[in-house]
């Protein structure tokens, strides 16, 4: 049987530390979809079809990665998929209880779905989007925490 593994998240914009967990996912799932929430927030940075460019870009060489968009219920759209696993990103223990909660909730409403967590390279463990956002919205420095695509993107949009 081929494992395939969705990951979720809003993805704006996308990070290195997103970027890892998707390579190791690649490695370890016969196939992973990257998939992004449409309408998480009121006013993404990026828009959904940015997103979707950004990561199909990145990830153009692996044959094994998707990206998708989803909206609703997370394990719906695993369910729609066909899908076995819900891969997450810890950083840190304050990643967990949110994270903890959100695993066991989705195991409530499908039992057959397990969630995966995966640790990134130690380098990655502080960064996330709105950090990214917040920190270049200031004048600060993000090169080496996104990939060279997003920071390219975010300099068109000052
Ligand atoms: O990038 P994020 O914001 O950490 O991703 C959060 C995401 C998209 C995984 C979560 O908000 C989600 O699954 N939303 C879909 C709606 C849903 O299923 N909610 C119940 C989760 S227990």
């Amino acid at each position: 049987m081929s494992t395939l593994a969705v990951y979720p998240g809003s993805f704006d914009p996308l990070t290195n530390g997103h970027v890892d967990i998707i390579s190791r996912g690649a490695r370890l799932f016969d196939r992973i979809v990257v998939a992004i929430l449409m309408n998480a927030e009121k006013a993404p940075l990026f828009t959904m079809q940015e997103r979707v460019d950004i990561a199909r870009e990145v990830f153009r060489k692996y044959g094994n990665v998707e990206v998708d968009t989803f909206n609703g219920l997370l394990v719906d759209y695993v369910e729609r998929r066909n899908a076995q696993v819900i891969v997450r990103g810890l950083r840190a223990v304050s990643d967990f209880e949110f994270e903890f909660q959100m695993a066991l909730m989705n195991r409530r409403l499908n039992a057959k779905i397990e969630t995966v967590f995966m640790m990134p390279a130690e380098q990655y463990t502080y960064i996330s989007s709105r950090l990214i956002k917040e920190v270049f919205a200031l004048g600060g420095r993000v090169h080496g925490l996104v990939p060279e695509l997003v920071e390219q993107r975010l300099r068109e949009k000052v």
